[in-house]
């Protein structure tokens, strides 16, 4: 790193194996296409704060030119993050927060407004009356807070609708699904419930479904495209409704792009939201498959202009060969 036209950006990502985030990742490789000269360091942490400390601190010994970090859980994560922004190397932070607000920009939507929104959204499906049953996430990390707060503001202002029951979980789907049995009877009693994130409310549904209850209401977020994912279950009638949860990770780079080129950039990148139900999931699916094929579209573009360039530096050194025996004759 250090000169103008090279530069190593790391991504410190809390835990890769999932869709939503190898979503995150494919957008930002598809952006990175566009820049062939920066160098991408990419760490998976597989969900365990220690591990994610120990990669930033290794990425930190190759020189790196700005940090991208979804940080696992906010506290653990903070002092290495700080440290990387008080070494003056930029930090983008995207969908989690570490808990000091010491980075140059954020890139994610905003959870606080998303717990809001499923919590005005379960109210009037209700009609103002009746018990929601939540399921959180993994219990530091600053999206489950950010959500549990927005909610209970709503619940706050929504009349007779009350929290029934909690069920402390961790963003996966086998730990919501194995909790849903332990907590069945509880689960049964709700008029509705809301899991953070839509991998764990197919868990609470295979264990509603394993005892014998179809139809219950269950509600979730990411609202993610692609086969087996949000978006496809609420069309197929699985998922009752999901907040829309952006991955950002074209944002991520495109705000990447800018810090390093001294360009102009906004500290607060937030992402829109939207609630996806029956109404409108058809209508999104449509959407997404359109842009699915332009994105291949680009990708192809994207191949035929390297393709080009080898050709051309071939032609180049065949050129130069030729010259060069001229010279010699
Ligand atoms: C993916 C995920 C998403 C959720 C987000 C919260 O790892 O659990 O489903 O919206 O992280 O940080």
């Amino acid at each position: 790193s250090g000169n103008n036209t090279q530069f190593t950006i790391a991504f410190s990502q809390c835990i890769g194996d999932d869709a939503w985030r190898e979503t995150m990742l494919d957008e930002m490789k598809r952006e990175l296409s566009f820049y062939p000269d920066i160098e991408f360091i990419y760490r998976d942490a597989g969900g365990d704060n220690q591990k994610q400390i120990q990669q930033i601190k290794e990425v930190l010994e190759q020189d790196i030119d700005l940090l991208i970090v979804s940080p696992n859980e906010a506290e653990p994560l903070t002092p290495i993050v700080d440290s990387v922004f008080q070494k003056n190397i930029p930090v983008i932070v995207t969908d989690r927060k570490t808990s000091s607000g010491l980075y140059n920009a954020y890139v994610g939507a905003d959870n606080l407004a998303i717990g809001k929104l499923a919590g005005q959204f379960m109210a009037h499906t209700l009609n103002g009356q009746g018990q929601i049953g939540i399921v959180t996430g993994l219990k530091g990390t600053s999206a489950s807070i950010e959500r549990k707060k927005g909610l209970l503001d709503a619940l706050d202002s929504a009349g007779n609708v009350r929290l029934g029951v909690e069920i402390q979980s961790d963003w996966e789907r086998h730990t919501a699904y194995e909790q849903s049995k332990q907590h069945i009877e509880q689960l049964l009693e709700q008029d509705i419930i809301l899991a953070f994130n839509d991998q764990m409310a197919f868990g609470v549904i295979q264990a509603l479904r394993e005892a014998g209850e179809n139809y219950k209401r269950v509600i979730g977020i990411d609202a993610l495209p692609g086969e087996g994912n949000g978006l496809s279950e609420i069309v197929n009638g699985t998922l009752f409704a999901s907040m829309l949860y952006p991955t950002g990770g074209t944002e991520a780079i495109r705000t990447a792009m800018a810090i390093l080129q001294r360009k102009p950039y906004k500290r607060d990148n937030i992402l829109g939201t939207v609630v996806i139900n029956q109404d409108n999931a058809g209508l999104m699916m449509l959407q997404s498959n359109k842009i699915q094929e332009q994105q291949e579209d680009i990708d192809k573009r994207q191949e035929l202009i390297v393709e080009q360039n080898k050709i051309y530096r071939n032609q180049q050194t065949t050129l130069n060969v030729l010259i060069t025996s001229l010279v010699l004759a």
